[in-house]
């Protein structure tokens, strides 16, 4: 079983090691340009973003070639929207000729920090929760089951996720307080390797994944984003290291 996955605080790399079998990070094959996917099984592993998956992972939908017997995707969310963002690949995979066999969601701490304070989503997202749902997941692959989530869409307003992505996205901006020690920690969890140094301190590109990988793992807290429910509360999976966070995302080296 070959696993394809996306992540920016470990919640998809948790999940992905549960399911088992090779792991390929998403950020890594596009860097590497290999788009030739070939295994009995295969899986691709996401986080909802603005109830779509990341413009990374749309972008490598495009080009990837999957052949498989069996293809399952699974996102894991903080709130809503997940029933979207499967839908929509599952018609993207299908258009380009991919049958997906199974679609599931896995309910997460939601790392969006303008909306959520991650204090209170670590008490109320309890582990055991989270790994009951994985389990069962698990156990519907591991049996090759047949299965697509069928909850009613969140909202019935057409392309919302083009709405929220594009309002999301321009509301909100990254800063960079004067505590920076330089540590470039930022630029190395960046699955886009869209952060430069200037100064010393970092500059972010044009061709931001808005996935605040960088914002979350910053060792000082030096980095944060307007609006945050809670700006000294930062999430990573506590089962993920930030080593392994880099070892997916560093496309720079
Ligand atoms: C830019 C952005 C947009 C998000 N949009 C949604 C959303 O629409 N619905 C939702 O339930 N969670 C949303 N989330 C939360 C993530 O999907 C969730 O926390 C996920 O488990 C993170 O996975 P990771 O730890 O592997 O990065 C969003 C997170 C980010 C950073």
């Amino acid at each position: 079983m070959k696993i394809l996955y996306f992540t920016s605080t470990g919640n998809n790399l948790y999940i992905s090691q549960k399911l088992g079998g090779e792991l390929l990070s998403i950020p890594k094959l596009v860097k590497n340009n290999e788009f030739d996917i070939q295994d009995e099984c295969v899986g691709i592993v996401f986080p909802v973003f603005f109830a779509n998956s990341p413009k990374m992972l749309r972008e490598f939908l495009k080009k990837v070639n999957i052949k498989t017997d069996y293809l399952f995707i699974i996102t894991s969310y903080g709130s809503d929207g997940d029933q979207n963002a499967l839908r929509i690949m599952i018609e993207t995979l299908q258009n380009r000729g991919i049958h997906v066999n199974y679609a599931n969601s896995v309910l997460m701490v939601d790392n969006f920090l303008p909306m959520f304070d991650m204090a209170e989503e670590k008490k109320i997202k309890k582990d055991e929760d989270i790994d009951a749902q994985i389990e069962s997941i698990k156990e519907d692959i591991d049996l090759r089951k047949d299965f697509r989530l069928s909850k009613k869409m969140f909202t019935d307003i057409p392309n919302i996720e083009d709405v929220l992505e594009k309002t999301m996205i321009s509301k909100f901006h990254i800063s960079v307080s004067e505590d920076c020690t330089n540590c470039q920690i930022c630029s190395r969890v960046c699955p886009r390797g869209n952060i430069a140094f200037a100064d010393e301190k970092p500059v972010i590109g044009e061709n931001c994944e808005f996935c605040l990988g960088c914002v979350h793992h910053c060792k000082n807290n030096v980095l944060t984003i307007n609006d945050e429910k809670n700006s000294s509360e930062r999430f990573r999976n506590p089962h993920i290291k930030l080593s392994q966070i880099i070892k997916s995302n560093n496309v720079l080296t």
